[in-house]
Order: C-alpha cells, then structure tokens, then sequence
C-alpha cells in the first residue's frame, strides 16, 4: 500500500508540502487569527465531514469572517487532497486565517482575503494496549479564554496544559473550573456512573466535539442512558468509567485519574459496548457519500 504522498493545499493550489509558503504577516502567525478542524479519513472517506464544515462555519463566524468555500467545494477539496495522499485512513488538517497585512493591528482592516491550508497525513492504528488497559489523565485547572466553543488556533494554553500530562507520564490533561468538569485539553471527557453516560452540556465553555455526537448517537441506540448535564468534581473522582472523544482516535478508555483508578482500574463494559459500535459504524458507513 503506498503511503500518503505530502502534498497540500494552499490557497487554491495542491503542491508538496515542501514548497508551501505563507507570510510570516499572515496574522494566525501573528495573532493566532485563525480557525481550523481535523478530520478523520476512514479508507478514503472523511468521517462526519458535515459536523466538522458546520462548526467550522461557526468558528468563523465567532471570528467575524465567512467561510470562503459552501460545504460542497469543501467536500470536493478535501476529496482531492485526500486522492492526492494515497486515500486509506488519514487526517485532514484544514486551517482558515484572517489572512496577511503588511503591519502588525490588532484590529484588522476591512477586506483580507484570508489564507486556506490544508495538509492529510497517516492515521496510524491505535495501540491495542491502549484499549485493553487504558490510559492515565490528570487534572488541572482549565486556564483558557471564554470562547472555547470557537476552535481557533490560538491553543497556548491547551499546549500548556497537554504538556503538564506529558510531563507526568499521563496521556491527557482534564480541566476543572468553578468545581466542575470542562473537558480536555484536546478531548471530550464522558464519564459514567450507575450506566449513565455524562458530558458536560455545550456552551461557550467547551468546543462542541464531534466524536462526541458520535458517541451520544451510538449510545442511544444502544439503549444506553445519556445526559448532557454539568459533572461536578466529585463525580468525575467518582466515576465508574471515563473515556476521552476525539476525531482522531475515537474514544480512549481513562482508567487512572491523578493516580488513582478508575472504577476498577480497567476500560469497563460501557466503553467496552461502545467501542465496538464505533468500530461497526465506521465499516456501516464506508460507502456513503461524504456529505
Ligand atoms: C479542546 C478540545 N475539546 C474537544 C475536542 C474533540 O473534538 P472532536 O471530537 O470534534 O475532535 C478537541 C479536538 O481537537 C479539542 O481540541
């Protein structure tokens, strides 16, 4: 099987990665003025393609900018960067800026055209020990800016706080604020106790994940119970199961949390349920169109 080819789109041109350039006035440089979405790529097809293009929208809109593709010259893009890198499971990496400006203003002038990237790159297979055991978090204040909704590339503090779970040996960093949960650094966080599958409700608090529509799809038609209701601190430390959702991994069992297991210190039967059904949709809707 060939392996993706690196080349990426730029602006209106597919060309190697190598000989992308942009201007170092480009504000996403500068400011961190842009938006972006990963997206998942399942033998060729991208995965939830909707979901991502109407938040994406949405973050653009939370930054005063309008897409500069409908959803369907996105579709059609994103189709040809990915036929371009081999197709198979990938990623798609799309970023929209504010575009450049010759100065450095905070407030930016009327009319830049903005600047469109986007790169696929290989998704490699998750590490069975991953599911078997799962993984450790730890938790941390969440010391980001109010508008969490928005999925801008501005990420220093979701940097910051990713590199506190490295640094422990632990494999993500769970936020806390006002005694409650908010979510990860780059990760939904569902918890469940006595069968119930919980997330926080979305708000401007949290990006709105898409694997966690999944999830909660999933879920019920399973006839598992799930509630989009604040999880206060306790319940998180209390937690029979917890997993991580995230484009490009799915869902994640954590069965150490600062230490100390989870439940049993092993991926439970609602995650184990789950999982399965993750695994039997990506296959249910491989030949579906995209959108
Ligand atoms: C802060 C944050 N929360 C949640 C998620 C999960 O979103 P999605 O499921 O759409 O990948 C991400 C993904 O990057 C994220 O960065």
């Amino acid at each position: 099987m060939s392996g993706p080819r690196p080349i990426g789109y730029l602006n209106g041109e597919f060309l190697p990665l190598a000989e992308a350039r942009v201007s170092p006035f480009d504000r996403a440089f500068l400011f961190g003025d842009a938006v972006y979405e990963v997206i998942p790529v399942y033998g060729g097809r991208l995965f939830r393609l909707r979901s991502h293009l109407d938040r994406l929208v949405r973050s653009l809109a939370g930054i005063r900018m309008a897409s500069p593709h409908t959803h369907a010259e996105w579709d059609r893009l994103l189709a040809e960067l990915v036929t371009r890198n081999g197709g198979g499971d990938l990623y798609v990496y799309l970023q929209v800026t504010r575009g450049a400006e010759h100065g450095r203003n905070h407030a930016w002038p009327d009319g830049l055209a903005p600047t469109v990237f986007a790169y696929a790159s290989t998704l490699d297979p998750l590490d069975a020990r991953l599911l078997e055991r799962g993984v450790a978090a730890i938790t941390a204040h969440d010391t980001r800016w109010e508008r969490r909704d928005i999925k801008s590339t501005a990420l220093l503090a979701n940097v910051l706080l990713k590199r506190l779970a490295v640094d422990a040996g632990a494999y993500e960093t769970i936020m806390l604020e006002n005694g409650v949960l908010t979510e990860g650094s780059s990760t939904t966080v569902h918890v469940v106790t006595d069968g119930v599958v919980r997330t926080p409700p979305n708000g401007h608090h949290i990006l709105p994940g898409t694997t966690r529509e999944v999830v909660v799809e999933l879920a019920e038609r399973l006839g598992m119970r799930c509630e989009s209701v604040a999880v206060s601190e306790a319940a998180l430390r209390g937690a029979h199961e917890m997993w991580l959702a995230f484009s490009t991994r799915g869902i994640v069992p954590v069965t150490r949390l600062d230490g100390r297991p989870v439940g049993d210190g092993l991926p439970g039967p609602a995650f184990r349920r789950l999982h399965r059904a993750f695994v039997d949709y990506i296959r249910e809707i491989a030949t579906s169109p995209a959108l």
